[in-house]
């Protein structure tokens, strides 16, 4: 998979880009990230890449025409088709059936916002625009580095153990539902057990138990995830 980011700050993602299974996936070849510099498409001596508000108003708004020239130039320079996805808190909310669909594509193109935004005419030469969450940060660059972790993660052998993304929150095999608990070592922790069955070896009564915690643990915390067929009729 190639992921392209366009941003005015690159060395934000330097050790992003070369600690844990992210660094693996580029030293592997299943991860290839290429920057496009949005100052290298500036204006002018001091590279501009914004100007102020048509309308006033406070802040800069990121020029049209500068962010064009790095979304341009970074498909150019891309053996496979990218898909721009404009990364603002007006974009669809991004969650795992969503990086489960960016996955799947050859390359992808991030575009990093900085001041007030983007004009808005570059969301005509955009596929996809998504949010990290309802709140609002200074930069994409952050958002940049969760959806490609998210995504990174479900490309196959990226990780070591892929059992571990077959079953956790908002998985296929979990119907979308939260993960059920987990425990490890030790069995007991001021005075705080590990459930006994959990212990008992029994694989269909641990399969049993652990999908009653999940539904369980997502009618508590995220009802809205429940699927139909899980819901407490007494809930419905
Ligand atoms: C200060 S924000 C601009 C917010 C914009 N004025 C608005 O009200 O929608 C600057 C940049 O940070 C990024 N950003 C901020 N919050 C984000 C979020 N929740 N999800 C994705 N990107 C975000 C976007 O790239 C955005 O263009």
């Amino acid at each position: 998979m190639r992921i392209g980011i366009v941003t005015l700050f690159p060395d934000l993602f330097e050790p992003f880009l070369r600690l844990g299974f992210v660094g693996k996936a580029i030293a592997q070849g299943q991860l290839e990230v290429c920057f496009e510099n949005l100052r290298d498409h500036g204006l002018g001596v001091h590279k501009s890449v914004d100007d102020t508000p048509y309308g006033g108003g406070s802040g800069m708004v990121m020029r049209v025409d500068c962010l064009m020239g790095a979304l341009e130039s970074a498909q150019a320079k891309s053996p496979v088709p990218l898909r721009k996805v404009l990364l603002t808190p007006q974009g669809r909310p991004f969650r795992q059936p969503v990086a489960r669909e960016l996955a799947r594509h050859a390359g992808l193109l991030l575009v990093c916002g900085r001041y007030e935004g983007f004009d808005e005419r570059i969301r005509l030469f955009v596929d996809d625009e998504i949010s990290l969450g309802d709140f609002v940060m200074t930069g994409g660059e952050v958002a940049a580095m969760a959806i490609t972790e998210a995504c990174v993660r479900l490309l196959p052998g990226v990780l070591g153990n892929e059992a571990s993304i077959d079953e956790e929150s908002f998985s296929e095999s979990l119907e979308g539902m939260l993960e059920y608990p987990q425990y490890t070592r030790p069995a007991t922790f001021r005075g705080l057990e590990v459930p006994e069955v959990l212990k008992g070896g029994d694989h269909a009564k641990v399969a049993s138990w652990r999908r009653q915690q999940a539904r369980e643990r997502t009618h508590s915390r995220r009802p809205e995830l429940v699927p139909a067929a899980e819901q407490d009729p007494r809930r419905r």
